[in-house]
């Protein structure tokens, strides 16, 4: 055997990760101070390696092996179930029910006979055990360890060889090989590594964790997303009981996909019908509110789209966008002002996307202008009607994709006016069913006409 080589030395911000050959006191990449750790970088491999190759269809065999969890709305976001092999990141804000739709899977594959790993670093055994207990689950398919070396975990997976291994959190484990703290960038990074390396080799499906930082991301670096092969989100209000499953990527099937999920007092229950679920408390008849057939992943989910639109002291208004990107917002209060006159410089502008669901596609910018319209005319959108749209920088109204769906969806829930792109009025015209009025719109201005006749007085 050759004698080890000296290995080099670096410097890596436990913050951004940035990499430095000497000690700085500052980060230059993100400015935070003293985050600058020693590390040994990995000594070269020595000798040849082996390269392995296998044929093509072996992947789409693998594919087709998906575990399903038989929780519906969880088995839409990954795709049609867990593939064998891949590494999940589920994040989401603290207390959001991260930890409980862990257990609950994990029950769901006990009832399949299917044995799991549970392994924490945030809660004790017997805090796992008392949720449990809320949950009404049978514990004995379900092995819990609170070890957090990753080492110790992916020894303990090798020996007890369970049907999925659940880790919560990422950012709990350490490696023994890195001198960092856990929790910090690199020690994240390398934990990931070291999990990924075990899915792969063993066909084992691993869940992660993951906390997410105050502007809401998953905390470490952005590698940790490049990593794993499929990134969900868990969003919604903690005041509220809605609960949203998002796909951000998925590697094995489609993004944006969302299941939908309300937190109950023992455990999350798949919504079936979101629609009736987000407009439930819509207010009729009252200005400022419109609903929005949206579409996300290969789901059509009515929202309720609320504007406020208040005077406030020159030189100090607000944008408000809750729900919806703000920035989007801005534009479209620029359309309006310059398109149809209406000055809002002067007015505080509250958005709001009703039941804590975020939108995020372009379809909502029709649904935003009619709201904001609607407000600041102080004249309440007609209950029946639904807009959807893209709104260009010249006031005009493009298509967007999926209206059929859409349409087929707000019908199903009573709605019976459309006001719709021009370019995809005519071919919905045609399939609409009685007693249903499609209404091409091409420009703002039009959108104004139809739905408040003059929108300057
Ligand atoms: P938890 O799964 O611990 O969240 P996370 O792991 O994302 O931090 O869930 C936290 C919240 O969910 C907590 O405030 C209590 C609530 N909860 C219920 O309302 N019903 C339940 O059945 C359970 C288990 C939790
Ligand atoms: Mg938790």
């Amino acid at each position: 055997m050759q004698p080890a080589k000296k290995e080099p030395t670096r410097f890596v911000c436990s913050q951004c990760g940035f990499v430095s050959r000497k000690w700085l006191g500052r980060c230059p990449d993100c400015g935070a101070w003293d985050s600058l750790g020693e590390q040994q970088q990995p000594a070269p491999r020595l000798g040849r390696r082996t390269a392995t190759a296998q044929p093509l269809n072996a992947q789409m065999e693998e594919e087709n092996s998906r575990l399903l969890t038989n929780i519906g709305e969880m088995d839409r976001v990954l795709g049609g179930g867990i593939v064998p092999g891949s590494l999940v990141l589920i994040g989401g804000d603290p207390g959001i029910g991260k930890s409980t739709l862990i257990l609950q899977l994990l029950a769901s594959l006990a009832a399949q006979n299917l044995p799991t790993l549970y392994v924490t670093g945030e809660e004790s055994v017997r805090q796992i055990r008392m949720r449990a207990g809320r949950l009404n689950i049978g514990t004995e398919a379900i092995s819990v360890s609170t070890e957090n070396c990753v080492e110790a975990i992916v020894d303990l997976a090798l020996a007890t060889q369970p049907a999925l291994l659940a880790v919560d959190s990422i950012q709990t484990v350490y490696s023994e090989e890195v001198g960092s703290a856990p929790g910090s960038v690199t020690q994240v990074r390398e934990a990931t590594a070291r999990l990924l390396a075990l899915a792969k080799a063993h066909h084992l499906p691993i869940l992660l964790v993951g906390h997410v930082t105050k502007d809401g991301a998953i905390a470490g670096p952005r590698v940790l997303e490049h990593m794993v092969d499929t990134v969900l989100y868990f969003e919604g209000d903690r005041g509220q009981v809605f609960r949203i499953l998002r796909t951000v990527k998925n590697r094995f099937g489609s993004t944006n996909e969302i299941g939908v999920f309300e937190m109950q007092e023992n455990g999350l229950v798949g919504v079936d019908n979101p629609s009736a679920l987000f407009l439930a408390e819509r207010p009729v008849n009252v200005p400022g509110s419109v609903v929005l057939p949206s579409v996300e992943g290969t789901r059509p989910i009515l929202v309720e789209v609320q504007a406020l639109v208040s005077r406030s002291s020159p030189g100090s208004a607000r944008r408000t966008a809750i729900g919806a990107d703000p920035q989007r917002l801005a534009l479209l209060t620029a359309v309006l002002e310059k398109k149809l006159g209406v000055a809002l410089f002067d007015h505080d502008i509250f958005l709001n996307i009703a039941g804590g669901i975020r939108i995020v596609e372009p379809a909502l910018d029709l649904g935003v202008v009619a709201a904001l319209l609607s407000s600041f005319l102080e004249k309440p959108i007609d209950p029946t009607t639904v807009v959807c749209g893209e709104v260009g920088l010249a006031g005009e109204i493009r298509a967007v994709g999926q209206m059929e769906m859409r349409v087929r969806e707000a019908h199903r829930l009573g709605f019976t006016t459309f006001l719709v792109p021009e370019s995809s009025s005519r071919q919905l015209q045609s399939k609409a069913a009685g007693g249903v009025q499609i209404l091409p719109v091409r420009t703002v201005a039009e959108l104004a006409e139809r739905l408040f006749r003059d929108p300057r007085t």
